[in-house]
């Protein structure tokens, strides 16, 4: 497969520019900014290589790394932002500290619209976000846009093929920026389309065979899209040496044992169901703060999935992690640590099995495109995404089996409300939480001292932002109706109008 390398210079959207290529039909790896251009020239599927922005000034003593060999290596070179600047400072331009920084919308005036910026037109609204600019070009370099604060906003070295913009191409805002991608991946680099479903799927399946060899497996089923792909794939590619664990928490949605044994028992797969519903309201009791919540659930989760592994001597743990769990627990070298998401960040540090993520660099549609290519039926493959602790993270405070039977109850009838309506197919989630506090209410002509529930139902495209769903008053009233009635802990709803940023979807 032909492929786009993604240097990571810290940008906070270098892993949009590889999601953009993918988007297009070519395959996109993001690496780390010191990757050396040894590894790079070993790899003939390699066709181009963009650095991607950062935070730091070139100038810094610690700006991230990078081998400068990688500029010799003949391949095509899109420097984006902070890696515009960089192919400037090494190439023997100047960069300096622009008089005032340009932050958001800024007009392109392009002066030359070939290579890189062919089929653009004279002008775009492009996104900016720096403050250093490219104020000399190196030899043989031309200058081929501006904007008001930067004389050189696009570069083409035509013979090296290198080029450089200072603005994100990769961003929505940036007017026909996904153009600009293609220039540079599809008429620059000559790279194939080849990243479709079918080879990613086919690819992953070789690369487990290769990782896992001869040895067993255990993955930790969750019934969620990713854990399942994740079972599927590496299914396909070990037989029966994998041995798919579900473990039930107590902490699950409605119905999911059931759900999970009908699913999974038809798949001819090893699944092993694990009740451990009192081990996990033993060990929750009394607990509150939810980064802990999530690191204990991870820890039983984890010692419940060796105790398995021992005993079929397994020796790797495969998980459904996907990017933006990865990313949204800080484990990549730049991101800042939002929540330990239980498969990543609340794993222990000495885990005694080694551990696989075949779906580590896939976004979630990615992931439920590839279910379906595993033959996966559209019940998980259009299913809602629940969080690994599961209703752990939904109840605000002490968790308790009666809280969770409140919350999961609540759930439900938001569920139930929103799946007959024209709206499901664009909810990311819908689901509701449970609050430590009391109100006073009135049912039934009596006084009542109860529970809130706050319901949320978010759309998404891609995990990382997430907009409230303006969904009817009248189907929020329903749900409302509904749980007060039905659910005799509750006496008050009230819905959740925040995006992602500032909240997140999950209240933990
Ligand atoms: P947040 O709350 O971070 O959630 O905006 C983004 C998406 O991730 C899900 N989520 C998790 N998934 N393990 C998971 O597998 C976790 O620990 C976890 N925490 C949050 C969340 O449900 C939402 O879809």
């Amino acid at each position: 497969m032909d492929k786009i390398v993604i240097l990571d210079f810290g940008g906070q959207y270098c892993h949009l520019i590889a999601r953009r290529i993918r988007d297009f039909g070519v395959c996109a790896e993001v690496m780390p900014s010191n990757t050396s251009a040894k590894l790079l020239l070993a790899d003939k599927s390699v066709k181009g290589i963009i650095l991607s922005g950062g935070a730091r000034s070139v100038y810094e003593k610690d700006a991230p790394k990078f081998d400068r060999e990688i500029l010799n290596l003949h391949l095509p070179i899109l420097g984006i932002c902070y890696g515009h600047q960089l192919i400037a400072h090494l190439m023997g331009g100047k960069v300096v500290s622009g008089k005032s920084g340009e932050y958001g919308l800024t007009k392109l005036n392009i002066k030359n619209g070939e290579e890189i910026l062919v089929r653009l037109g004279k002008s775009k609204n492009v996104w900016m976000n720096h403050r250093d600019i490219v104020a000399k070009l190196p030899k043989s370099f031309v200058s081929v846009a501006s904007t008001e604060h930067s004389k050189t906003a696009a570069f083409v070295n035509k013979k090296q093929k290198i080029f450089g913009v200072q603005f994100h191409p990769e961003v929505s805002h940036t007017e026909n920026g996904d153009q600009i991608l293609k220039n540079f991946v599809i008429d620059i680099c000559k790279c194939k389309k080849s990243w479709t479903s079918t080879l990613v799927a086919q690819d992953l399946i070789r690369e487990t065979q290769k990782v896992i060899g001869n040895e067993k497996a255990i993955v930790g089923l969750s019934g969620g899209v990713d854990s399942s792909v994740a079972t599927a794939l590496v299914g396909k590619a070990i037989g029966k040496k994998l041995i798919a664990v579900y473990v039930d928490t107590g902490l699950m949605r409605d119905g999911e044992t059931k759900f999970i044994e009908r699913t999974f028992r038809k798949k001819k797969l090893n699944l092993k169901i694990v009740r451990a519903e009192k081990q996990f309201f033993r060990v929750l009791k009394g607990v509150i703060s939810p980064e802990q919540k999530r690191k204990i659930i991870g820890k039983l989760f984890t010692d419940i999935f060796y105790k398995v592994a021992k005993k079929e001597r397994a020796i790797f743990l495969i998980q459904g992690t996907i990017y933006s769990d990865r990313i949204e627990s800080g484990l990549t070298k730049h991101s800042s640590k939002i929540k330990s998401h239980h498969n990543v960040g609340g794993l222990p540090k000495n885990l005694k099995m080694k551990l696989y993520e075949p779906l580590k660099d896939l976004y979630k549609d990615e992931v439920r495109k590839i279910a379906s290519e595993l033959g996966l039926p559209k019940e998980i493959t259009v299913r809602q995404v629940f969080p690994g602790p599961g209703l752990a993270v939904r109840i605000i405070g002490e968790i308790t089996p009666e809280r969770v039977k409140i919350v999961r109850q609540a759930g439900k009838i938001v569920e139930e409300e929103l799946r007959e309506t024209e709206f499901w197919k664009n909810i990311w989630m819908s689901f509701a939480i449970l609050l430590p506090i009391k109100s006073v209410g009135i049912q039934g002509d009596e006084r009542s001292y109860k529970c809130p529930v706050v319901v949320r139902i978010v759309e998404s495209r891609d995990v990382m932002t997430a907009n409230f769903s303006k969904i009817p008053f009248s189907i929020l009233e329903k749900i409302s109706t509904r749980i007060t009635n039905e659910v005799r802990e509750v006496n008050r709803v009230v819905y959740d109008i925040t995006n992602k940023p500032p909240a997140t979807m999950e209240w933990e």
